[in-house]
């Protein structure tokens, strides 16, 4: 028989290809169903890969069998005995035990003992990484009573066990160790050694080809969090990996064969979590994933808070394990959002040891999508190290969001320390472990302690010993640099959509406003006092800070492990460099000391629009005060689209994205997604952007970007000006869940005014409101053609402000009694109106005030004349 596992061939994993165009029948009525496919099962593979993996290297043998054992995973295992040739062993014995009494495994009832030094030599076919797992079950002997045994196992290079004897208190002992050693020569010696007057034994050996990029080579270190580099010079021993909230996975389900423990007896605060599950097959493996990383069945599950939205949610979920201190270990933490109704909505805190190991964990940023794995390397030194290592996820103190946390999977893997030993202080050749003498090994490593303790002295040596992919690290500084070097070329390299941009990034005339030192910013921000936290974001959080003795601002500091963040940054930066208007957030100044990338902007002290119409019980706004926001942020869109030379599309427009400042006066913010037009304009993206119920359905399925996808976003935002109530809101019964669909039907029966905010009930003029309602209709278009201008729409919404306040006036003359009549007589006929301005009669659907001076477009702002000019031509109409 031929010894080799089909397994590896036959069980391949399947990865679902994104994206949309099997998605194409979506119509607005199904919006709704869209979503929620969308949300959960985007999965709909339309096309399939399957990945299959074929170790080169595959030896399984079971110690001390006459003949083959074959494994429920339909691996089969060789015998050590005769021919074979592995085994070098002067005085071995081999025991077996009865079958079918309860053994945890086939590889369980036999083992070869050594009294004296044995050696099993392999050849291996490739270098690289190589799985060793040891199998070990202190079965019943009559002669020997296994678990007394003590030995130690070593490579020629690597010591894996020292001084090892199962442990009595081991809850299972069949114990099986597993390392990942990174094979240089043709041939691994595993050589057992009892300690005198023991004796070894081994029951099972694997030594299996692993795939290279199970090991990458860079990661992140704790303390202080920064790039780590030259992981693949060490070897490692797996001691923990955790399938977090799901079943305990077999080497049946994995193709790697391996194994993940249910996290249950690792969890410390149980009441708190809850587990959280999805079809394996909802799991959406990017193309560039590494998919065996972990399987499907990972990621398919997660621990998140308990009740995380009703209860008090100032709690961290923890994960305990045991540890050596003695050793460096490295966290691998599997993430896949599949609690998220929407993107964007969850961000929350990662700390390992009680230090912060990832802040404001962005996945949606992370991965454009939800149920899209993603993974993280975390490197521990043993100075961070105790007894134990505890992995905890706990919420981001924010504005917007859940308040939530998840966790998927864990992995602990302990580092060779520098005499090259998984465990005990020597190394192979008897050198004991120190400080200094750590080798090539670990000159990464002496920096990196260097680090701990020098700061910024350590920054430097890492500066000049910078890698050539240095600016894709997290480090903000590594791309604001260039502003100060007037070298703006080095920004090909990063992966940024606006890379083709970057000539022109840092020379516009508008600069980067003023320049602040770090000091100024720790002072303005109380020292980042989390108390002045007043947003979140996937770059970082934004502080209320106070300059110039009294001036306040937003102060928003990039989170340096966001690579998603930095490129929302940038793009943030050249959009704000290239754009000032009244209504568009503007930036004052940054900071890039100490590699930090610190933006100021004017601070809009009355926060978000969405938390003035709903969710927050601040006083409703009146319809007028609604209007006048919605036709701020209009002009503020309308000057992106056309303002510039190419025009800007912003991506993002949301409720959230509408900021009002002291007097009310709204300001669009948050550039992040934006894109200008000229790239945007047929050019097909591979990833939706934005915010789930704000998505134009036409760039969702086409995924064309137009400044159209803004106007029906923008569509919504009216309607939620006018419903007081989210775009969408899962919790509703299924027809209502989406605001603009539902919003739509009534508004086809013409019954749009029974959803309205009941506090607008009887303060909304009737023609105002259906102004209003067929500017969102327009905006809603299912085809961007169909949907006016941010011109028109602004034009419209002018009109609709119009009617409200000669409705007001109307209102106020009746109440004081003055003149009754006024009310029933049409408030043009009072009006002494000039002539219609002929601009407005035949204003043109994509704006001709495309490349206007700013200024004229402020100018029209609240100047009666020339409303009235628009109002009397419209009553005209
Ligand atoms: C593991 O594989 C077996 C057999 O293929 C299957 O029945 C079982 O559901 C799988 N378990 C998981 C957790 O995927
Ligand atoms: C979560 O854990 C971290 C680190 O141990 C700690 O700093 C933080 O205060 C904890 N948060 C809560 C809400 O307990």
């Amino acid at each position: 028989m031929k010894i080799e596992n089909s397994k590896w061939k036959n069980n391949p994993s399947t990865i679902g290809i994104q994206f949309l165009s099997s998605r194409s029948s979506a119509s607005p009525p199904n919006m709704a169903a869209a979503i929620f496919l969308l949300a959960l099962s985007l999965a709909l593979p339309s096309a399939s890969s399957t990945v299959a993996f074929s170790p080169k290297d595959n030896i399984l043998i079971v110690c001390g069998a006459n003949s083959l054992v074959n494994l429920p995973d339909g691996r089969i295992f060789k015998t050590d005995m005769g021919s074979a040739g592995y085994l070098q062993a002067k005085d071995d014995v081999h025991v077996s035990t009865e079958p079918g009494k309860g053994l945890p495994s086939p590889l369980c009832q036999t083992a070869r003992i050594f009294q004296s030094e044995a050696t099993y030599s392999f050849h291996l076919t490739g270098a690289g990484w190589h799985w060793i797992r040891l199998h070990f079950y202190p079965m019943n002997s009559t002669e020997h009573d296994l678990k007394t045994a003590m030995f130690s196992v070593s490579t020629d290079d690597v010591v894996l066990l020292h001084r090892f004897s199962i442990d009595a208190n081991q809850t299972s002992s069949y114990v099986v160790k597993e390392y990942l050693l990174n094979v240089t020569q043709p041939q691994i010696n595993l050589k057992f050694a009892p300690v005198s007057n023991s004796f070894a034994f081994i029951n099972a050996i694997e030594l299996v080809s692993a795939p290279d990029y199970l090991i990458p080579d860079s990661g992140s270190s704790l303390f202080p969090v920064q790039a780590y580099e030259g992981l693949n010079r060490f070897n490692y021993q797996f001691v923990y990996r955790l399938n977090v909230g799901g079943p305990p996975i077999t080497s049946q389900n994995d193709t790697l064969g391996r194994l993940w423990e249910n996290d249950g007896s690792y969890i410390k605060n149980k009441a708190m979590a809850a587990n959280v599950s999805v079809p394996a097959n909802v799991v959406k493996f990017p193309e560039d994933f590494p998919a065996l990383i972990a399987p499907a069945s990972v990621y398919s599950s997660a621990v998140r808070m308990a009740d995380a939205e009703t209860q008090q949610p100032n709690f961290n979920i923890t994960w305990e394990f045991k540890a050596d201190p003695n050793f460096d270990h490295m966290v691998r933490l599997h993430f896949c959002d599949i609690v998220s109704k929407s993107l964007n909505d969850l961000y929350f805190n990662v700390y390992i040891n009680g230090k912060m190991a990832i802040s404001g964990l962005d996945l949606s940023s992370l991965t454009n999508g939800l149920a899209v794995p993603y993974y993280k390397d975390i490197v521990v030194n043993s100075t961070l190290m105790s007894d134990s290592l505890t992995v905890q996820i706990g919420p981001m103190k924010q504005d917007t969001g859940s308040v939530n946390a998840i966790l998927n999977g864990v992995e602990v893997l302990r580092m060779s320390s520098s005499v090259n030993s998984l465990d005990g202080e020597f190394g192979v050749d008897g050198k004991k472990a120190g400080m200094i003498n750590r080798g090539t090994v670990a000159a990464v490593g002496f920096t990196m302690m260097f680090g701990a303790f020098v700061g910024l002295g350590a920054m430097v040596i890492k500066w000049h010993k910078r890698p050539q992919d240095w600016q894709k690290r997290n480090s903000f500084s590594s791309w604001l640099l260039p502003v100060h070097a007037g070298d703006t070329s080095f920004m090909s390299g990063s992966k940024t959509s606006l890379g083709s941009h970057k000539s022109g990034m840092y020379s516009t005339t508008f600069g980067l406003g003023r320049y602040f030192s770090f000091a100024e910013i720790q002072e303005a921000t109380k020292n980042f006092d989390s108390n002045g936290v007043i947003g979140v974001g996937g770059f970082g959080n934004v502080y209320l800070g106070t300059i110039d003795e009294g001036t306040q601002v937003a102060i928003k500091r990039g989170n340096p492990h966001s690579e998603q963040g930095i490129t929302e940054f940038q793009t943030e930066i050249q959009m704000l460099s290239k754009l000032r208007h009244r209504h568009l957030v503007s930036l004052i100044g940054y900071c890039d000391e100490n590699s930090e990338m610190i933006l100021v902007y004017e601070y809009m002290s009355n926060g978000p629009f969405r938390d003035h119409i709903y969710g927050k019980n601040l006083p409703p706004l009146s319809w007028k005060q609604r209007l006048e926001i919605c036709i701020g942020s209009a002009r503020g869109l309308h000057y992106l689209h056309t303002g510039t030379a190419q025009g800007i599309i912003h991506r993002d427009v949301k409720t959230t994205n509408i900021l009002l400042d002291d007097n009310l006066v709204a300001k669009v913010a948050d550039f992040g997604l934006s894109k200008d037009a000229a790239i945007g304009q047929g050019h097909v993206s591979t990833a939706v952007k934005g915010s789930f119920g704000y998505l134009d359905p036409e760039y969702f399925r086409r995924q064309q970007l137009t400044e159209k996808s803004d106007v029906y976003s923008f569509g919504v935002v009216l309607l939620e000006a006018l419903c007081a109530r989210p775009a969408l809101n899962p919790q509703l019964p299924r027809e209502q869940v989406n605001l603009a669909e539902w919003a739509m039907q009534w508004k086809r029966k013409g019954l749009l005014a029974k959803i309205i905010d009941p506090h607008l009930q009887g303060s909304i003029n009737p023609e105002s409101l259906k102004k209003f309602a067929e500017a969102a209709e327009k905006c809603l278009a299912e085809h961007g053609v169909d949907r006016p201008s941010m011109g028109d729409v602004l034009w419209n919404l002018e009109y609709a402000l119009q009617l409200q306040e000669a409705f007001t006036e109307g209102k106020s003359e009746e109440e004081s009694e003055e003149s009754p009549e006024a009310m029933a007589a049409s408030p043009t006929v009072s009006s002494p109106l000039p002539a219609a301005d002929p601009a407005v009669e035949t204003r043109e659907p994509e704006g001709e005030t495309r490349g206007n001076d700013l200024a004229d477009i402020q100018n029209t702002e609240h100047s009666g004349t020339n409303m009235f000019a628009q109002f009397a031509h419209l009553e005209g109409r």
